[in-house]
C-alpha cells in the first residue's frame, strides 16, 4: 500500500486549468488564512533590523504560524525547506532564509503562505533595514502603488488584462520594469491554481473577473531590466543586471462590486512608510 497525497484524493483539488469560482461561504475560510499571514508579517516588522539573520526571521514566522494553528504552505513545497522566502536587494523572489545577516540599507521582501482549514493565504511585503537610499525607497513606493492600481481594476466584468495593464503602465511610466518570468496565481483550496495572473498586458484581454474568483496579485518590479535568472540552488531568482528588485503580494477575492483583500494588515503595516 502507498499513500495518496491528500490533495490528490479529491479530484476537485487538482489544477485543471479552469478558473475556479468559489461560493459565498468560502470567503470566511480565506479571511482566516489571510488574516494569519498578515498578522505574521505584522509581527516580524520590528525584527527586520541590522544584525538579524534571515534564518531567525524564518524561525520566528514558523513558530508564530504553528502556534496559531496555521500550516506553513511553503515548508516542503516542491522540496522547499523553509517557511518563508526572504529576497534581499537584487533577489527578485524565492530567496532562501539562511545565515545571511541583514545590514543597514538592505531592502528585503518576506513572502509567507499559510494553510488554515485547507484554505491558503499568500502575501508578501517589503521591509527596509535601517536607512535605505532614495532609489530603493522610490522602487518600493512604485511597487506598492502598482499593486494598488492593479487591485483597483478588480471588479466583475473587468479582465485579468486590465489588472496587468494598470501595473505595467504605472511601473514603466516610472522608468522601471515588470518581471515577466513570475506571476500571480489562482489560490484557495490549492496554493497555485489557474489562472496565471500576469503583471503586464492589454486592457480587455484575458478572462473576465467573476465574483468568487480567488487569486494573488504580486508584481515584481526592477530598477533595471526585467530579466531574471535562477541561481544553482534552484530557487533564488535574481536580476540579470544586478539591479534592485521589489515585490508585494495580496490574496484577494472578487466580490459582487469589487474585491475583498484577505491579507490586509490588521495593524495597517502592509505598506510601511
Ligand atoms: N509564496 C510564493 C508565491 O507567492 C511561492 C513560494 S514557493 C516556495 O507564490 F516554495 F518558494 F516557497
Ligand atoms: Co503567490
Ligand atoms: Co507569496
Amino acid at each position: 500500500m502507498y499513500e495518496t497525497p491528500d490533495d490528490l484524493q479529491d479530484e476537485n483539488l487538482v489544477r485543471t486549468g479552469a478558473i475556479r469560482v468559489y461560493q459565498a461561504n468560502d470567503f470566511e475560510g480565506m479571511r482566516l488564512a489571510g488574516r494569519l499571514v498578515a498578522e505574521a508579517l505584522d509581527m516580524i516588522a520590528p525584527f527586520v533590523v541590522p544584525g538579524v539573520t534571515t534564518q531567525e526571521i524564518d524561525d520566528r514566522i514558523r513558530e508564530y504560524t504553528l502556534e496559531r494553528g496555521g500550516l506553513p504552505a511553503c515548508l516542503g513545497y516542491k522540496g522547499y525547506a523553509k517557511t518563508v522566502c526572504t529576497s534581499i536587494n537584487h533577489v527578485v523572489c524565492h530567496g532562501i532564509p539562511g545565515d545571511r545577516v541583514l545590514k543597514d540599507g538592505d531592502i528585503v521582501n518576506i513572502d509567507h503562505t499559510v494553510i488554515v482549514d485547507g484554505w491558503h493565504g499568500d502575501s508578501s511585503r517589503m521591509y527596509s533595514v535601517g536607512n535605505i537610499n532614495a532609489r530603493a525607497k522610490k522602487l518600493i513606493d512604485v511597487t506598492y502603488e502598482s499593486l494598488r492600481l492593479g487591485l483597483e481594476q478588480v471588479k466583475p466584468g473587468n479582465t485579468f488584462g486590465d489588472i496587468g495593464y494598470a501595473i505595467q503602465r504605472y511601473v514603466e511610466d516610472n522608468r522601471m520594469s515588470v518581471v515577466r518570468d513570475f506571476c500571480g496565481h489562482g489560490i484557495g483550496r490549492l496554493f497555485h491554481d489557474a489562472p496565471n495572473v500576469l503583471h503586464y498586458g492589454r486592457r480587455g484581454e484575458g478572462a473576465k473577473l467573476e465574483p468568487g474568483m480567488f487569486f494573488t496579485v504580486e508584481p515584481m518590479v526592477n530598477l533595471g531590466k526585467p530579466h531574471v535568472k535562477v541561481l544553482s540552488d534552484g530557487w533564488t531568482a535574481v536580476t540579470r543586471d544586478k539591479s534592485l528588485s521589489a515585490q508585494c503580494e495580496h490574496t484577494i477575492g472578487v466580490t459582487e462590486d469589487g474585491l475583498e483583500i484577505f491579507t490586509a494588515s490588521p495593524a495597517g503595516l502592509f505598506r510601511p512608510n
